[in-house]
């Protein structure tokens, strides 16, 4: 077999030279992003290169921020983000955001005049545009901000592509992990340059052995991870904490809530999670969270769809195994539930629904 051909981006600067005396990074992590030798090959890469460069370069934006949080130098660090409040005091954003999303939009609008941009914080707290079948970028250019402005990692920039109307490509990039998550449509999903998977299976159906037996997953050996969003009032919080209880008195093996929308379908899409809900009350999620890692959970093999619409069916096939019908997730949807596999999602939606 031929050597794969690797496209090396350049490290953000900020991994390099942090602060005044940086320490040498672990050898485990990988230190150069790669756009695969598959994806470089697929319909959208120049949009992929370009959104590969535009999120390393807006994660360098954030990492100053993330690395000194908690130290002396950074004491004083969150009064210098002018955190601007949204639609209520926990719903806000930091001028790194609107950096982040003007270093974005300028550079599509600059290669590509024609394409369409929905971005988070030009749409503010109005309605976000309708997707249209034009080519049209989707972008978060922080997800979990809350985590952000509090140093936690798990922060990211999310650039998404959609074409025909449907999101055929995504960049995600996680600064404090640094992991780069790339998908395209029909291409498949990778982390760091390695093909990721939702479920064990099709990791391991070539390694295995005979007596090899696979895990099954099901809800009572599942990690639950649900988002509690921005709304306060008594029945919302009700509405969220009664799923919470529902799908604990059922079973699983533990829940979580990380506060990055967009990272928690990446980490479904490599089996770190089981299972993905929102949109129980209104902490719905918007198209940003879901265009870029839609395609990354989807490429990898997990399952995505409407939590509460009963009309957004599965993927139905024959007896032949042949697709008949193909569901297609909304991001426009109010809720939503995403999984590694048909069986877990059904279950907990169930579950969460009280049917
Ligand atoms: C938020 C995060 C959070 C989710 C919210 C999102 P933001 O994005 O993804 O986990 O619960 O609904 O709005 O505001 O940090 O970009
Ligand atoms: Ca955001």
């Amino acid at each position: 077999m031929g050597r794969a051909r690797l496209l090396v981006l350049p490290l953000p600067a900020s991994h390099i030279v942090l602060l005044s005396k940086p320490k040498p990074k672990p050898s485990s992590v990988n230190m150069s992003f790669t756009i695969p030798t598959e994806l470089l090959g697929g319909s959208y890469s120049e949009e992929m290169k370009l959104a590969v460069r535009l999120a390393l370069k807006a994660g360098e934006n954030m990492s100053p921020y993330l690395e000194s949080k908690g130290t002396v130098v950074g004491s004083f660090a969150e009064s210098s983000l002018d955190i601007i409040t949204k639609k209520n005091e926990v719903d806000f954003c930091t001028k790194i955001d609107l950096v982040n999303e003007d270093l974005i939009t300028n550079a599509i609008n600059e290669k590509y005049p024609n394409h369409c941009i929905i971005g988070e914080e030009s749409t503010g707290t109005g309605k976000p545009a309708s997707l249209t079948n034009s080519p049209t970028w989707i972008i978060d250019p922080i997800d979990g901000t809350t985590n952000f402005a509090s140093g936690l990692p798990f922060t990211c920039v999310s650039i998404g592509f959609c074409d025909g109307g449907e999101p055929v490509m995504g960049v995600v990039f996680s600064p404090k992990t640094c992991e780069l998550y790339l998908a395209m449509k029909g291409l498949g999903s990778y982390r760091n340059g390695h093909r990721i998977f939702s479920t064990s299976c099709e990791v391991r159906s070539s390694d295995k052995k005979d007596g090899d037996t696979l895990p099954e997953k099901k809800l009572s050996n599942s990690v639950v991870c649900f988002e509690l969003g921005y709304p306060r009032s008594e029945d919302a919080i009700d509405n969220m904490l009664l799923a919470v209880k529902r799908v604990m008195l059922h079973g699983c093996r533990t829940m979580r809530s990380y506060g990055s929308g967009v990272l928690d379908l990446c980490y479904v899409s490599s089996g770190r999670l089981d299972v993905v809900y929102t949109g129980v009350d209104e902490e719905g999620w918007s198209p940003w969270d879901y265009c870029a890692a839609m395609v990354v959970v989807e490429e990898a093999g997990g399952i995505i769809r409407s939590l509460k619409d009963d009309k957004q069916k599965f993927n139905e096939f024959d007896k032949d195994g042949k697709l008949i019908t193909e569901s297609k997730f909304d991001i426009y949807s109010s809720s939503m539930i995403c999984g590694v596999n048909r069986i877990v999602v059904e279950e907990c939606r169930n579950v969460i629904l009280g049917l």
